[in-house]
């Protein structure tokens, strides 16, 4: 794919859609290495990355609260395209022609496959889970006035959601890097028709039926031109 393909292609991502996701992205990834460094002896050293154990116990909380305000954006703006449709279902029967890049046979799929609506909805059960126990976990603030109980569910449910959340983000990765083209769409915006055309085709047909509509609208209309004095 040439950078002049995709300069003229298609906007996927626009600007702030981009920003978000990255800002949230990082905090993912602090979340994810201060929070391991409570969670097991063997991370402890990675409190160095946040100026020692006391201040990523302070910080890892706010981290958290903002990244989930941030998320929560980012889920609003995704949530129609992230809905699963009929041919959804028939991409995930074939799931071993995903893995096995038989794209040739896939059916045709809308601005996100099954796969990326997975992780959407994942993500969008695990980051309020990880907000609510986590608040009830937050010291000096909320933690001292919890019963023990209470904090004992929080945090074991705290580390499973942190654990599926973070699984879930390695898939999401690794598959932004194996489909070629993808982490240029969300660093850059656009993408090839080529690309889009291969991969999401139906959004493809959807954005050339827009512009073309778009375009007619844009003409001026004979027959007002011809009712004018
Ligand atoms: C360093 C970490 C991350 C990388 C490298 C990354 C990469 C990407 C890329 C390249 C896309 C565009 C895929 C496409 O249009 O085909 C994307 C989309 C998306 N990302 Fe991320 N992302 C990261 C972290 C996150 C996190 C932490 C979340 C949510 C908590 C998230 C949620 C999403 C969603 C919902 C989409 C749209 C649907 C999809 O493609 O799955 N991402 N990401």
């Amino acid at each position: 794919m040439s950078h002049s393909n995709v300069r003229h292609g298609i906007l996927r991502y626009g600007w702030w859609t981009r920003t978000n996701h990255w800002i949230v992205a990082i905090c993912f990834v602090l979340l994810t290495l201060s929070g391991l460094a409570f969670f097991y002896p063997a991370f402890f050293g990675l409190t160095a990355l946040f100026g020692g154990p006391e201040q990523t116990r302070i910080v890892h909380p706010y981290i958290g609260v903002f990244m989930s305000v941030l998320f929560a954006i980012q889920a609003v703006r995704f949530f129609g395209d992230n809905l699963f449709r009929r041919h959804d279902v028939q991409w995930t029967r074939q799931i071993r022609d995903v893995l096995t890049n038989r794209d040739e046979r896939l059916p045709a799929v809308g601005k996100n496959n099954a796969g990326q609506k997975l992780v959407y909805w994942i993500f969008l059960a695990t980051v309020p889970i990880l907000l609510v126990t986590g608040i009830v976990l937050w010291r000096p603030w909320i933690a001292n006035d919890m019963p023990v109980w209470a904090l004992r569910w929080a945090v074991t449910i705290h580390a499973y959601a942190a654990f599926i959340a973070i699984i879930t983000l390695v898939i999401h990765i690794y598959s932004a890097i194996w489909v070629k083209g993808s982490v240029r769409a969300m660093t850059q915006g656009r993408v090839s028709h080529a690309w889009a055309k291969h991969h999401h085709p139906l959004w493809y047909e959807d954005v050339m039926r827009n512009r073309k509509t778009d375009a007619e609208s844009a003409r001026p209309n004979s027959e007002t031109q011809q009712e004018r004095p």
